[in-house]
């Protein structure tokens, strides 16, 4: 049995659990008990825990919805005697994954681009369309138009297909305000959202994510740095709101690596985590700059340098790539091999947003594997303990050990690599998602032939 706080954490006649998974073919731990990132090689070890001929694996969470302990059903039956479950799923030799963590998205806007998808397919580049006000900056007129409740109204279906998809943890991006009022706003959507939500919200503030209209990047970089960051710490500190991580799109027109350093220090000092847009268009040194400041996570990077990767790999900062935005806009894939094999931990997000429509991170690992090379274990890896490392929550998610929270994922398949292999599967693999030991969502229509061919 694996667990070593099973005595702890479980025993006693009769004890009111919370949730018995039992019967799973595989639990795929992800990393063994207290490994929070795995560089090179060990990004490929999945720790998985595999059935015997004659009984399957089982998970028991406590009632707080806390991993008390995985391993053969028979010894977890023996180690909770007589233990009382709020439920119990039934695995039927299927597969037993974490909850995918997507560690970059921006979910909260009104108003989508699908208009300017025809113009990128007829070869109009994302600057081009940036730069002729449509892009960024036209969400951004339609969601400082929207009103809180509609805002939230919208934002809510989004997390709620994602969860179905089977993420149970969202990093939820601001940014389509880019004044003190509409960030706010924004920021107090996902708040709401969040005891709603099927999934945790990690907040990040991104009021640099474009340069207004009227104003020049360097007259957009003191607003955030003189207005919003005050204005976001204050809400923070008078507990209005919790937002982990400040992010800011450094990129060639939009805010300079000078600028970028600007607002990502006063946001340190602040004491935010930084998680920004680096050398996603052109070669910047965004990487540099960012692993300098000691950054947790970066995304993008397509274009980053040899020496950015070092650089990262020296400041153990999370590079968190975005194949769906890669594959939309026809981007140059970044060097994810390099950055694996120098030993920067990689991460998977969605970026969902109006120009990339994705809210699936099957979808997501596929074309992970497709086009930036990775392996499906580096992928799944990614996908889980190192998008949650990026998010500076791998202590308690991410991966499925005792004492780490029970968000779970259960497959209809004998092999967990079935979850990415049936391209736009996903939906019919995942059987039942599980946040915090309690099922937010289970596949409709049971009677459905097996998703197993
Ligand atoms: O990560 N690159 C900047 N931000 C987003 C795009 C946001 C948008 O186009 O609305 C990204 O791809
Ligand atoms: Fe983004």
């Amino acid at each position: 049995m694996s667990g070593s706080k099973q005595e702890g954490a479980g025993g006693g006649c009769g004890r009111a659990m919370g949730l018995l998974v039992r019967g799973a073919g595989q639990v795929v731990r992800v990393a063994a008990e207290g490994v929070k990132v795995k560089l090179r090689g060990d990004m490929e070890d999945l720790a998985i825990v595999s059935a015997t001929k004659d009984q399957g694996v089982s998970v028991a969470v406590d009632e707080a919805g806390v991993i008390a302990t995985i391993g053969l059903d028979r010894e977890v039956e023996a180690a909770f005697p007589g233990a009382k479950w709020r439920e119990v799923v039934e695995a039927k030799g299927g597969v037993v994954i974490p909850g995918l963590v997507d560690a970059h998205t921006h979910p909260v806007w009104a108003g989508d681009r699908v208009h300017e998808f025809a113009m990128k397919l007829a070869g109009a580049t994302y600057m081009e369309v940036h730069k002729a006000g449509g892009g960024i900056n036209f969400t951004v007129e339609h969601t400082r138009g929207a009103t809180e409740d509609q805002l939230l109204h919208l934002l809510l279906p989004r997390l709620h297909r994602m969860a179905r998809a089977g993420t149970t943890m969202a990093e939820c991006k601001s940014g389509y305000g880019l004044d003190v009022e509409n960030e706010m706003k924004m920021l107090r959507v996902l708040e709401k959202a969040r005891p709603l939500a099927p999934l945790t919200i990690s907040s990040t503030f991104c009021g640099a994510h474009s340069v207004p209209k009227g104003l020049t990047a360097e007259e957009a970089t003191r607003l955030v740095v003189e207005e919003q960051l005050p204005a976001v710490k204050a809400a923070v500190d008078a507990g209005k709101m919790s937002v982990d991580a400040v992010d800011v799109f450094c990129e060639r027109g939009v805010f300079s690596v000078e600028q970028s350093r600007a607002i990502l220090q006063a946001g340190r000092r602040l004491g935010f985590l930084l998680n920004f847009h680096a050398d996603e268009l052109n070669p910047l040194g965004g990487a540099e700059m960012g692993a300098s400041l000691g950054a947790e996570a970066m995304s993008h990077l397509e274009e980053v340098s040899k020496e950015g990767i070092a650089a990262m790999a020296e400041a153990g900062t999370v590079a968190v790539l975005l194949p769906t935005t890669a594959y939309i806009l026809r981007l140059p894939t970044p060097p994810a091999r390099d950055m694996i094999e120098a030993g920067v931990p990689v991460a998977l997000g969605s970026d969902f947003n109006p120009n990339a429509f994705c809210l699936s991170m099957p979808l997501v690992m596929h074309l992970a594997c497709v086009t930036f090379k990775l392996t499906l274990n580096e992928a799944l890896t990614a996908a889980t303990l190192h998008a949650a490392h990026a998010l500076r929550k791998a202590d308690t998610h991410g991966s499925l050990q005792p004492g780490k929270m029970a968000d779970m994922l259960v497959l209809d398949a004998p092999r967990w690599e079935h979850l990415v292999y049936q391209l736009g599967g996903a939906d019919d693999v995942i059987t039942h998602v599980i946040k915090a030991g309690r099922v937010v969502h289970t596949r409709p229509n049971p009677a459905a032939p097996s998703a197993t061919p």
